[in-house]
């Protein structure tokens, strides 16, 4: 895993990806919004002695992520390992007849995934290799009150990746995507419900790297929240509601 392209790499998982991923040899390339965060990482990622790429742009952009595909391609020749980690948990206004924020959110969520990861496919199938990764959610294995357009995005990720991944069959890339439960991020630093096996930021990534380089299909994690989800795949609406009553007014994660 040498050249890397990561979404979502200005905070969070994004970036704590990157950070564990710098080494000498690596080639890093830093995809997110916010271009000085972008710039601040890449000091921490040159001092560990890689070589890192800031590519600042939005995600929603197909234009804009194909110009991000290319100059990171210029520049490292290639890549190994392509990372769709960006994403939103925009309240949504739903009850108020605002769709909006429904729209805003798809087109990060869901379309920013494609964005991110079609470009990259004509390359990473020619060179024979390569995993291409989503970042989806537990959420996108149930819906859950207040949580609507969330899960559904999420749902969306890991269909269109499971369907990629038989796609890909037999060109030796692969497609994978990892569903992380509660972690403690900048997103959830703003939640004020709780959030059980809340996990500690480089543990997931420890645990995300992990997954990766065993190149798991749909990996969902913590192993308490991935148990939960055989319960939560299976309980009926008014137990949700029950459990997440405060869901209609809070609408992230
Ligand atoms: N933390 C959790 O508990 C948790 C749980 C399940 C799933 N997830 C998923 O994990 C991923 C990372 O989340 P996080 O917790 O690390 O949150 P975070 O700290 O808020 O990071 C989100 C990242 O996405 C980027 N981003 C957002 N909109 C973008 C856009 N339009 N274009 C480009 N980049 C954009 C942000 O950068 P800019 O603002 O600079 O663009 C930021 O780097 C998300 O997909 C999230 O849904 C998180």
């Amino acid at each position: 895993m040498k050249r890397i392209f990561i979404t979502g790499s200005s905070s969070g998982l994004g970036a704590g990806l990157a950070r564990h991923y710098a080494e000498p040899g690596a080639t890093i390339g830093l995809c997110a919004r916010r271009a000085e965060l972008l710039t601040e990482l890449a000091e921490q990622l040159r001092a560990r002695g890689a070589k890192p790429i800031v590519l600042p742009a939005d995600v929603a952009s197909r234009e804009a992520m194909q110009r991000a595909h290319d100059a990171f391609i210029a520049e490292a020749g290639g890549a190994e390992l392509v990372i769709a980690n960006a994403g939103v948990g925009i309240p949504s206004a739903l009850l108020e007849g605002d769709a909006r924020s429904v729209e805003q959110l798809m087109q990060i969520n869901v379309i920013g995934v494609t964005n991110t990861i079609i470009p990259f496919l004509p390359g990473m199938v020619a060179a024979g290799r390569g995993t291409v990764v989503a970042v989806s959610s537990m959420a996108g294995h149930r819906a859950l009150p207040g949580r609507a357009a969330y899960s559904a995005s999420k749902a969306a990720v890991i269909t269109f990746m499971d369907g990629l991944r038989m796609d890909l069959q037999g060109s030796g890339v692969h497609a994978m995507t990892l569903c992380p439960g509660f972690v403690r991020t900048p997103m959830t630093d703003v939640l004020t419900h709780p959030m059980p096996f809340l996990v500690e930021l480089d543990d997931a990534v420890a645990i995300m790297a992990r997954s990766i380089e065993r190149r798991d299909r749909t990996f969902s994690f913590p192993w308490q929240m991935a148990a939960l989800k055989q319960v939560m795949t299976r309980a009926p609406e008014w137990l949700l509601r029950r459990l997440a009553p405060a869901g209609r007014k809070v609408g992230t994660i």
